[in-house]
């Protein structure tokens, strides 16, 4: 049977300052709505206890299995408000499948497609004033995740899962907007390798990422590349974000799919429309002596990281220990033309050609 989202309102919602002051500049990730969704599952009912209730904190048992063995798994997309004040999902049964598969990866139960989709359609109508409508690339960032909540030191499957939603009106990802970033190339840190997590969304690879995000700034850098870790023979992804490079005769070049780098929808979002606008794609292996050869050679001019927190975000250069590749025309006009198009659909401003729009409200 199909979960049902009751929702408890909250009776201390953010007053009008506040909201004002938090939707006037957002930032990332920093403020959250009123509500969120929950619901439970136990291996012996299944899922259950299905409601919108006042966004707070969970009462955690020091126990708790996620907090000592990671057993989690996330989601990031994002709810648009269009011009005539409709709210709108982009591809949300493609997060839906997504999750499922990091859940299947990590152990934890499937949550049904239109349960995942009940709990973020009545979060999102609930907080529908948090869905912001200054325009530019404002919106609802919504975070689905689910975690091990069995109160339990023994390492095996969680016996209770505890799945949630919550919302947060966000800006930009990166604080310089759609200015050219600086990518870092560790040769140090790796994110993830053949059978580990690398294609699944769990809070662990990011964990495990952040040394080398940090080895990234103090080089100036604002995230880091990824080289495949036992070979160093293939370029992977960045700490959260899938990467293209753009060639002058118009191809469209990102490391194809092997298991280890996160399946990212905004990445095939862009495989589909860098095609309509007549890019060539090319989802392929791609060597590190290749990849920056492209660069120095002036056949790669322009490169970009893409998710759906950072949408489209022109690449400057890639810094190694020993070189820096810096692109030709970053925030050149093919990356700005796959960006503008990609938002034109979130945003209803273009035709939904791949039915890739859900709306909510
Ligand atoms: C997203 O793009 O939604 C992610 O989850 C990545 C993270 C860097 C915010």
């Amino acid at each position: 049977m199909s979960l049902s989202f009751p929702v408890t309102a909250n009776p201390r919602v953010a007053g009008d300052a506040d909201y004002d002051a938090i939707m006037a500049a957002p930032g990332f990730g920093e403020h959250f709505s009123d509500h969120m969704a929950v619901a439970i599952w136990t291996k012996d009912a299944g899922w259950s206890e299905g409601r919108i209730q006042p966004y707070g904190p969970f009462l955690i048992d020091p126990a708790t299995a996620v907090l000592h063995y990671a057993q989690e798994v996330f989601e990031g997309m994002k709810a648009y408000r269009h011009a005539d004040d409709s709210i709108w999902l982009f591809r949300p049964e493609a997060n839906a499948a997504r999750l499922n598969a990091s859940a299947a990866r990590m152990m934890l139960p499937a949550i049904p497609a239109e349960d995942f989709l009940a709990a973020i359609t009545e979060l999102v109508r609930t907080d529908a004033r948090w869905v912001p409508s200054g325009g530019g690339e404002q919106s609802l960032y919504l975070r689905p995740f689910m975690f091990a909540s069995e109160v339990f030191l023994g390492v095996r499957a969680s016996a209770h899962v505890t799945f949630s939603v919550i919302a947060s009106p966000v800006g930009s990802y990166f604080p310089s907007g759609i200015e050219p970033v600086d990518i870092w190339v560790t040769d140090k840190w790796a994110r993830a390798g053949i059978g580990g997590t690398g294609a699944a969304k769990c809070g662990g690879n990011y964990a495990a990422s952040l040394i080398a995000q940090y080895e990234g700034y103090e080089h100036g850098c604002s995230q880091v590349l990824f080289i495949e870790a036992a070979g160093k023979d293939r370029i992977e992804e960045l700490g959260g974000m899938n990467v293209f490079l753009v060639t002058s005769d118009g191809r469209l070049i990102t490391p194809e799919l092997t298991g280890t780098i996160l399946e990212g929808v905004t990445r095939s979002s862009i495989l589909t429309v860098a095609a309509d606008l007549g890019l060539r794609p090319e989802e392929r292996r791609i060597s590190p002596e290749e990849f920056f050869s492209l660069i120095a050679d002036g056949v790669a001019v322009e490169a970009f990281s893409c998710g759906t927190a950072a949408v489209l975000t022109p690449i400057g250069s890639f810094r190694t220990a020993t070189d820096t590749y810096t692109l030709a025309s970053p925030a050149g006009e093919r990356t700005l033309a796959i960006r503008d198009r990609i938002l034109d659909i979130q945003y209803g401003r273009v035709p939904d050609v791949h039915g890739w729009l859900h709306r909510v409200a």
